[in-house]
């Protein structure tokens, strides 16, 4: 398209190449090179004339001191739009660079060799072009290796093994215009690696290993106008990171693991026109973001993971061209998608596999929009509304989509059947836009169908938005979409597995219906399986779609740990998402009982005990997920306390022999007896609850957290909820 041939033209006019340019043109410059290269420079430079022979390039012999196995031409240097003196010592075998060159070169060559470590180079005074690309560069040794080539203006290290760029590596380099680095191994950039590179404009770093960006990087190279880092390894844009790049005009981030934009991130980039973000892991339109880029003309978020474009997601720029495609998971173009492009002229739509529905409305105030490409989708129509809302359009590509020629597709064969001289639209490939549906007209082109199989007015159809079923774990959201074709235009109803029916927007703390279309239910539990159903009506009649929704809590279950007479440990398996942990309850109950205790389950403690319970008494332990007032039961166990303690059997021995004395003893003594029983008693209990585990049992409860013990006051589990809980001095869940 123009915008990106105009763009590149910026390049190319402040350092008389091309490079790094898009594909198509680098080549046709190259086919055409050696003319302009002879009309332009040729012409002033004497030294130079004849290099064309029937079109085909072919150098001029450079009489000089040539260093061994390199050619000397006077040439047209790749990506240069100019003839120089060049020493060509490329795909030579060379290990080291031959030690001198001529003086007057002008462009020096040594891609495709075999360096690998980059130690001197040869002092040559005037070169402007410098290509170590294609070898096998790991180290550039020293400091001062460029420190002689003042007038060197592109630097190509491309396709090397770099692996990091110390500080200072190119200082000297004071015209540098273009400096490639791509297709290395770098990793690390140490703070002013790039210091002295006042003047470069283009710097390509695009296939290197960056998982982020130092905005410091960026503030020895200010007047950079563009910059590639597409294929590294970046997840994340934080805040205010382009910041020292005020003359940037094409930022490239393609190919990356994007998937975190700080809303600052763009800030400062107030002459950006292009902005390529395509093939990353964007989930949502970086809408926000891009308010900081004024003059964006071209953005690309092709093969990106965004499912659904947002309401004014673009609105407000100053974009002509936009693209969209190849997006696995885009599926919904919602009302509004696209509003308030004044200057949006071209939208690329296509190849979006999943994309099944353009809202009625999902254009507005798109006045210039004229070539809209939505092949290669999964569509089923396209809205009449088009044709009014989008007053400049001229060209659709709508080929290779599930067209349903009923009702919908009315206004495609309107267009159609005209004439061309009639129509303002056209739409392109007209001959393989295909009905897919209904059967009886199933493969025939729209153009082709009858007149009369088109109604004005049909029935609703809704879209296959749903999944057959959906799985979910507890405490997870259902979000569910539902749409419909339809003329007049279809209202949505939502039918719940309780029944009820839902119209209208709802907004309670659970649930959710934005525009009819998006149903939202949020922390799923057990009660909220089951059926889904979306009813889309009109006037002339109705279509349902449904779903099946499971909730699944198979991974929670408690399973019973050491008891004795007076206290019961439970575990709870599984594991669930950390953020949840604070709305699982414990609670147990005597069977039978109605008063419950609960725990609140704190952190990622998985073991709780409960003591002062009765002997020989069955109690009711279940864990519980819970939210404001909502309450699920996930899973319970009975456990049955022992009959007797080893207490109560020490203390019984003592009795036996207390027994055997008070045969011949007072009733006093026995009395006395008594008390130090009592008083021994006392004792036992008070050191079991404090160290219960101190037997055998002890290896299997060091787990146990102590703030996991729920010692209830005075004896009732049944008393007042506050008594229950003693040791929540620390954290007050309450
Ligand atoms: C290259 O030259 C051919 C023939 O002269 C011309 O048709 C074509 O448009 C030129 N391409 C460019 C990019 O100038
Ligand atoms: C190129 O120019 C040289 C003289 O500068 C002349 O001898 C030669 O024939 C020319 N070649 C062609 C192909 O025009
Ligand atoms: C340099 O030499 C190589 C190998 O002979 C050749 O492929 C390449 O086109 C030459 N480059 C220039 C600019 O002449
Ligand atoms: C990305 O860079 C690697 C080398 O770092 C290269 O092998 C790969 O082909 C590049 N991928 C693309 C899509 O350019
Ligand atoms: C928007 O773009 C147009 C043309 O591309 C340009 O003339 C205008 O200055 C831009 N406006 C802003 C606010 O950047
Ligand atoms: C689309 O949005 C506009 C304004 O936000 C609103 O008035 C209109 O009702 C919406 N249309 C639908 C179908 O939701
Ligand atoms: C369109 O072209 C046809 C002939 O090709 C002509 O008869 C008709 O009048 C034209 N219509 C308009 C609106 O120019
Ligand atoms: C084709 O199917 C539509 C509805 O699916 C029906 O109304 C129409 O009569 C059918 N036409 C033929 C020729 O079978
Ligand atoms: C059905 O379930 C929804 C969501 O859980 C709830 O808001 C609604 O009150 C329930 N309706 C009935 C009749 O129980
Ligand atoms: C919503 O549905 C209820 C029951 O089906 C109905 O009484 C009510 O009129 C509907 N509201 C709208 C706005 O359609
Ligand atoms: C939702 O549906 C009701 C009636 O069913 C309708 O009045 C309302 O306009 C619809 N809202 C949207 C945003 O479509
Ligand atoms: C526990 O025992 C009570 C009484 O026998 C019974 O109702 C309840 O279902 C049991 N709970 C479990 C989880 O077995």
């Amino acid at each position: 398209m123009s915008f990106r041939s105009s763009l590149m033209m910026v390049g190319c006019m402040n350092c008389y190449l091309i490079l790094f340019m898009a594909l198509q043109l680098t080549l046709a410059v190259e086919e055409n090179s050696t003319e302009s290269g002879q009309s332009t420079e040729g012409r002033q430079k004497n030294e130079v004339n004849n290099l064309t022979n029937d079109g085909e390039k072919q150098s001029i012999v450079w009489e000089t001191k040539c260093p061994e196995s390199c050619r000397c031409t006077i040439d047209l240097v790749p990506h240069f739009k100019r003839i120089m003196k060049t020493v060509n010592c490329s795909f030579s075998d060379l290990q080291i660079p031959p030690r001198k060159i001529p003086d007057a070169a002008q462009a020096f060559l040594l891609s495709g060799n075999k360096i690998e470590k980059l130690r001197k180079l040869p002092h040559v005074p005037n070169l402007e072009y410098l290509d170590l690309s294609n070898n096998e560069i790991e180290i550039m040794d020293d400091f001062y290796l460029f420190s002689h080539f003042k007038e060197v203006k592109c630097l190509l290290l491309n396709n090397n093994r770099l692996k990091e760029i110390p500080t200072g590596s190119f200082s000297g380099l004071l015209n540098l215009d273009i400096l490639d680095l791509s297709n290395n191994r770098i990793k690390t950039i140490y703070k002013h690696a790039f210091a002295g590179l006042n003047h470069l404009q283009t710097f390509n770093f695009e296939g290197n290993r960056l998982s982020e960006l130092d905005p410091d990087w960026f503030e020895d190279m200010y007047d950079v106008k563009e910059l590639i880092l597409s294929n590294n390894s970046l997840t994340k844009l934080d805040s205010q990171v382009f910041k020292s790049l005020p003359e940037l005009i094409s930022l490239k981030l393609a190919q990356n693991n994007i998937w975190d934009i700080h809303p600052n991130a763009f800030e400062g980039l107030k002459k950006l026109t292009l902005l390529d973000l395509s093939n990353n892991k964007l989930a949502l339109v970086p809408s926000k973001q891009l308010k900081m880029v004024p003059n964006l003309g071209m953005l690309l978020l092709d093969g990106n993971q965004i499912y659904k474009i947002q309401e004014d997601a673009f609105a407000f720029f100053n974009i002509t061209e936009l693209s969209l495609s190849y997006m696995p998971k885009l599926t919904i173009l919602e009302n509004k998608s696209f509003s308030n492009l004044p200057n949006l002229i071209l939208l690329q739509l296509h190849d979006n596999q999943e994309l099944l529905y353009i809202d009625n409305h999902a254009f507005y105030n798109c006045p210039l929009l004229k070539v809209l490409y939505v092949h290669n989708n999964k569509l089923m129509a396209l809205p009449a509304e088009l044709q009014t809302l989008l007053p400049s359009l001229e060209e659709i590509h709508l080929y290779h989509n599930p067209i349903r020629c009923d009702c919908n597709a009315y206004w495609i064969k309107e267009i159609l059947s005209k004439p061309a001289n009639e129509t303002k639209i056209i739409f392109k490939d007209s001959e393989k836009v295909i009905c897919e549906s209904p059967l009886n007209v199933t493969g025939t082109p729209v153009e082709q169908v009858l007149d009369t199989k088109f109604s004005k007015v049909c029935t609703p159809t809704s879209l296959p938005l749903f999944h057959d079923e959906y799985k979910l774990d507890l405490g997870e959201e259902l979000r569910l979409e539902c749409h419909a074709l339809g003329v007049p235009e279809p209202q949505i109803q939502w039918l719940l597995p309780n029944g009820s029916v839902l119209n209208t927007s709802v907004s309670n703390g659970k649930l959710e219906v934005h525009n009819n279309c998006t149903l939202i239910v949020h922390r799923v539990n057990g009660s909220d399986k089951g059926t889904y159903s979306c009813k889309s009506f009109n006037s002339v009649g109705f279509d349902i779609s449904s779903t099946a929704v499971k909730i699944s809590d198979k991974y929670i279950r408690l399973v019973p740990g050491p008891v004795s007479d007076d206290y019961i440990s439970v575990s709870w398996n599984g594991s669930t998402h950390p953020s949840m942990i604070t709305e699982y309850r414990l609670t147990y109950r005597q069977v039978g009982a109605k008063t419950t205790g609960t725990i609140h389950i704190g952190q990622s403690f998985q073991t709780y005990a409960v003591t002062r319970l009765q002997p020989s008494t069955t109690y009711e332990f279940c864990i519980i997920y819970m939210y404001d007032t909502e309450s699920y039961t996930i899973d319970c166990i009975n456990v049955t306390t022992k009959a007797t303690s080893m207490a109560n059997a020490g203390i019984t021995k003592i009795v036996d022999e207390t027994v055997i004395v008070a045969v011949c003893s007072i009733l006093g003594i026995l009395l006395a007896l008594g008390c130090v029983i009592a008083l021994i008693r006392k004792f036992r209990n008070h050191q079991d609850y404090e160290q219960p585990f101190d037997q055998d049992e002890s290896e299997s409860m060091t787990n146990i957290p102590l703030n996991s013990f729920y010692q209830p006051l005075n004896t009732p589990l049944y008393s007042s909820r506050a008594s229950l809980i003693k040791p929540f001095k620390a954290k007050d869940n309450y």
